[in-house]
């Protein structure tokens, strides 16, 4: 298929635009906006038919089941059989934000977006284009991550284009996301809550409004859970085509087992992603890039990085391990995850 694009500023945002934009998810198309976290791949989510076609184009599994964008409150009664206090609270303080709620499922839901659950995740974004598009559409807006299934979110239009381009009926193209992660995932419907996808909102934020809530096993250890937390989590996520290697240790130690790592594989392609030690400590042969001055540069950046590993041709990606703790544990969840939890 044709795919049209549509240039949208966040600052400026051409209404005429945003409309031929909502005219295609009212029609049943299929339309990638930018929101906060990702770029989304969106569809009527009251409309099973519409929905498919985002499962087709990503070639996503339809056992994973679909976060639902709304704009404001009212649209979240016709989504949602209850609203838990705790729930209504958490959304008061994050919403709009990268953080997304499992609820019990209304009936207007098809099992398409669900995947045949009994609950639904929605999520109020903050992305001023994510919200001119579900406004003018009038619709809820059911959309997954803009990637091809299995490779890692696109945080830049470029990386839209790459995956979708033919694949969707358009593509508004705009800013590099600002977050760069997918959003909190946290489940309402158990008691104690049980957060099952990290995110830029962490357990101690969401601690602070409601008391207790639960971390899905497998997030904290760094070993891979016997069990996923969510139908997403079960497959391998966010990987490049080359093999990442995630590198644990001290500064001092990184770097040796890097240099080592590398000495018994010379016949490879190398991208090293360095948050430890300076450029000036690899040989100036071995292409290495920073991923950035904090955890938020790491979130903005670690998504790209990784996709540019193709473009460069890297066969390893050596990533220097970052300290995990409360901030920086949702970055940490995406490279186990695009590492397929290897080690050295
Ligand atoms: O930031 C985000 O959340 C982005 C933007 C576009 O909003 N969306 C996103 O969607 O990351 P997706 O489909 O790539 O990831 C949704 C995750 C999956 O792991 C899925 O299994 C889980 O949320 N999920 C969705 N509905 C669920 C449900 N009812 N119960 C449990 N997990 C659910
Ligand atoms: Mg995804």
């Amino acid at each position: 298929m044709k795919t049209k694009k549509f240039r949208l500023d966040s600052g400026n945002i051409d209404l005429e635009a945003v409309r031929k934009a909502a005219d295609t998810i009212k029609n049943g198309g299929t339309v990638v906006f930018p929101t906060e976290t990702v770029y989304g791949l969106g569809a009527n989510a009251l409309d099973g038919e519409a929905v498919k076609q985002i499962f087709a184009a990503k070639g996503r599994p339809g056992d994973n089941p679909l976060i639902v964008h709304i704009e404001d409150f009212a649209q979240l009664k016709t989504i949602a059989e209850e609203i838990p206090v705790k729930a209504r609270k958490l959304m008061e303080v994050f919403w709009p934000g990268p953080i997304t709620f499992i609820l019990r499922k209304s009936e207007n839901i098809p099992d398409e977006v669900s995947a045949g659950l009994d609950t639904v995740g929605v999520r109020m974004p903050s992305n001023m284009i994510a919200r001119a598009l579900i406004r003018e559409s009038a619709l809820p807006i059911a959309a997954p991550s803009a990637n091809l299934s299995g490779k890692p979110s696109p945080t830049t239009s470029e990386a839209v284009i790459e995956d979708l381009d033919g694949r969707v009926d358009s593509i508004i193209v705009s800013e590099d996301s600002e977050v760069g992660i997918e959003s909190t995932v946290i489940d309402m419907t158990k008691e104690p809550p049980v957060i099952l996808r990290p995110g830029k909102i962490n357990q101690k934020d969401i601690q602070q409004i409601i008391g207790e809530v639960q971390l899905s096993e497998g997030i904290t250890t760094g070993l891979a859970p016997e069990k996923p937390a969510s139908p997403g989590m079960k497959y391998q996520h966010y990987s490049p085509r080359a093999e990442v290697l995630l590198v644990n240790g001290s500064s001092e130690e990184i770097l040796e087992k890097i240099l080592n790592f590398i000495d018994r594989n010379p016949d490879k392609n190398y991208k090293i992603i360095r948050t430890r030690n300076p450029k000036e400590a690899y040989p100036s042969s071995l292409k290495t890039v920073s991923l950035g001055k904090n955890t938020q540069e790491y979130a903005r950046n670690l998504y790209r990085e990784l996709r540019d590993s193709d473009k460069e041709q890297a066969d390893v990606v050596l990533v220097e391990q970052f300290p995990i703790d409360e901030e920086s544990i949702y970055i940490a969840d995406r490279l186990l995850h695009a590492s397929g939890y290897k080690t050295i």
